[in-house]
């Protein structure tokens, strides 16, 4: 699965934004066609996502198209716009149903079919930001073609009534409900929008605090939140470190007949080794 410490939006029309996307070695690029672009330039951000999916070199950034939800009427010409020139993914917002991601999957593997493509080349992400979404995630996460849920955070406070707070302590339980269901089924949780982008600091407490729950990446909206997050979601050198000596002396004490262990004054189990191997997973797929 591609990494995807950050997820960088832009509006689908800017097509200023898109070729500036390319130079910052951002994990993934994500052109927006829904809440980012102005009704009256739906038209105008399809045509320009289908010329920057033909025209620019993406390098090793994933590209990303977001179509409007399923739903909204404009979600059947938004994917039609851009799956003939092949993104690497589709992203549905605000998805409720498990039905509304068959949808997608299977028009995306029409075109895999008449295009000739690899069958599911082209990845699914979802947005789970509604409440009626948190309530359906145990269906929704169970389709094959997801890789990642991403939490919407400023739309799932407007779906509750929730007021948003600098702690986001209002967002907690259904963050955690996303990376549970990510980790029920093996898939990618993206953390919220920090959306005071100015604020680097912030930023980077958000972020860390986002690796810490769990979630393996984060969106973004800026360029300058780019290198903030994906540090953030690259484990550190001291935590790979440790992570590798838990290892070795896990099998080591395994050897010994012992299944816990002492290692640095702290007690290691099974547990203990999952986590670190969850770590240099990571730390791995970071290219460390
Ligand atoms: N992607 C790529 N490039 C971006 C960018 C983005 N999301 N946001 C800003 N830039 C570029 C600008 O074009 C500018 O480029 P330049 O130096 O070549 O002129 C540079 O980065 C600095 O931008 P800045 O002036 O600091 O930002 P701004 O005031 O123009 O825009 C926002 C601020 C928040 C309006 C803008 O960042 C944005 O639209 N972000 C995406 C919002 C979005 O897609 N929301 C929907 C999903 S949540
Ligand atoms: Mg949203």
């Amino acid at each position: 699965m591609h990494s995807r410490r950050a997820l960088l939006y832009m509006p689908g029309d800017n097509w200023k934004m898109i070729t500036k996307s390319v130079t910052l070695g951002v994990d993934s690029i994500c052109m927006d066609m829904e809440d980012g672009t102005a009704v009256n330039k739906k038209g105008e951000a399809r045509t320009t996502i289908a010329k920057a999916l033909q025209e620019l070199d993406f390098g090793t950034s994933e590209k990303l198209a977001r179509i409007n939800s399923v739903g909204s009427g404009w979600e059947k010409d938004d994917i039609e716009a851009v799956l003939p020139h092949h993104p690497d993914g589709i992203v549905i917002p605000k998805v409720e149903s498990f039905e509304q991601v068959e949808w997608a999957s299977r028009i995306i593997e029409d075109a895999e079919l008449k295009h000739g493509w690899k069958l599911n080349s082209i990845r699914i992400l979802i947005g789970v930001e509604t409440a009626k979404g948190i309530l359906n995630l145990k269906e929704i996460a169970a389709h094959p073609r997801l890789d990642a849920i991403i939490f919407g955070g400023e739309d799932f406070a407007a779906s509750i009534g929730a007021t948003r707070t600098q702690d986001a302590i209002e967002l907690l339980y259904a963050r955690q409900a996303v990376i549970v269901a990510c980790a029920a089924y093996d898939l990618q949780a993206l953390d919220i929008v920090t959306i005071d982008y100015k604020n680097l600091e912030a930023l980077k407490v958000e972020s860390e605090f986002g690796a810490r729950l769990g979630f393996s990446g984060k969106q973004v909206i800026h360029p300058n939140q780019v290198p903030v997050v994906q540090e953030a979601f690259t484990p550190s050198a001291e935590a790979i470190a440790y992570a590798r000596r838990i290892v070795e002396t896990f099998e080591a004490s395994q050897k010994e007949g012992k299944g816990a262990y002492a290692l640095d004054g702290k007690m290691i189990d099974m547990p203990l080794l999952k986590n670190a191997q969850k770590v240099l997973a990571r730390a791995n797929a970071a290219g460390k």
